[in-house]
């Protein structure tokens, strides 16, 4: 899956230290995937869509394997795990004919830029969008572990005190452009619209049967109480680390890098673990500035960034 050199970015730092492979589309660092350019043009200029499509449209490292997972058991109204692989209805590897053939609620999943997204997407208004929103210190904690894996192709060349303190706000080098321009660019975009719906990390994470049941209401799905109970305790972290493991090295194929997981620690607040104080310090500068103008956000954030 991956690019061929010729197609892909090596994105280097100032110094020409390694720090990711990119697939380059408007201008915008991506997961690098074959063709992605060409592909994205194409869905660009029409895109098959459907009624019921479900659109999980996620910045990278915010839960969208565990939300995939959440909306396949909701929508096909059982709590045991789907064959499906999340990959088959990724925007950025492809939506095959058999993807766009299939009968159902589709959950098509991508981590574009709201610029880079197809136009109907956009305006299929009978499509509802989910979007997981997830502290950016645990994103940051969770993409340093990513990157540094090597899953992607060659290991990120940076320590984390690097990756934090040069890396993480940089717009021109990080996957899907950085947390704040991505998320603040979709929530001035998106929020208050009735087919939006925003879930936050945090909150599922502390009440997963309370929030899986509005995205259920959200998503005009029926599910008793039972059910909400059972899709819950199938998608704890501890039950995907175990359910998951055989499809993710599938997944994954020549990608795969022993001990790396998409289902590492699932936890809020592991970036206690990684930052220091002055770390800490510099990084609330950072992140008060970018969401100055989004208070809502702010608000819902700043109690799982407390050191
Ligand atoms: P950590 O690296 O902090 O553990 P994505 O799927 O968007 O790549 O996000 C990956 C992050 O979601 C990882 O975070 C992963 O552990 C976490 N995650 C995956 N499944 C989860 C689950 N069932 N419950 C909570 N977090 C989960």
């Amino acid at each position: 899956m991956e690019l061929s050199q010729s197609q892909t970015k090596l994105v280097l730092d100032v110094n020409g230290k390694f720090i990711c492979n990119a697939a380059v589309y408007n201008g915008h660092n991506y997961c690098a995937f074959e063709n992605l350019a060409k592909r994205l043009d194409e869905y660009r200029k029409s895109f098959p869509v459907q009624d019921g499509d479900i659109y999980l449209l996620n910045y990278p490292k915010s839960g969208t394997h565990w939300m995939w997972e959440i909306l396949m058991m909701l929508t096909h109204g059982s709590a045991a795990s789907r064959p499906e692989h999340k990959h088959e209805m990724m925007l950025e590897i492809g939506f095959d004919s058999s993807a766009q053939e299939s009968k159902g609620r589709r959950i098509i999943n991508t981590h574009l830029l709201y610029e880079d997204m197809p136009p109907d997407i956009l305006n299929n208004s009978r499509g509802k969008i989910i979007q997981v929103h997830r502290n950016p210190a645990d994103i940051a904690v969770s993409f340093y572990h990513h990157t540094k894996s090597g899953v992607n192709g060659t290991a990120l060349a940076y320590d984390w005190d690097d990756y934090i303190s040069k890396l993480f706000w940089d717009k021109e080098r990080m996957i899907s452009s950085t947390w704040s321009v991505y998320t603040c660019d979709w929530w001035t975009r998106c929020h208050g619209n009735s087919n939006y719906l925003p879930v936050f990390y945090e909150e599922l994470k502390e009440d997963p049967v309370k929030v899986i049941r509005e995205i259920a209401k959200f998503l005009e799905v029926e599910a008793e109480q039972e059910l909400l109970e059972q899709i819950a305790a199938e998608t704890s972290i501890e039950k995907m680390k175990v359910s998951k493991r055989e499809k993710e090295v599938e997944e994954l194929g020549d990608s795969f890098v022993e001990g790396y997981t998409m289902y590492r620690k699932g936890v809020v607040g592991d970036w206690r673990n990684h930052f220091t104080e002055e770390q800490h310090e510099q990084f609330m500068k950072h992140y008060n500035q970018e969401l100055r103008n989004h208070p809502e956000l702010h608000q819902k954030f700043i109690k799982s960034l407390q050191f």
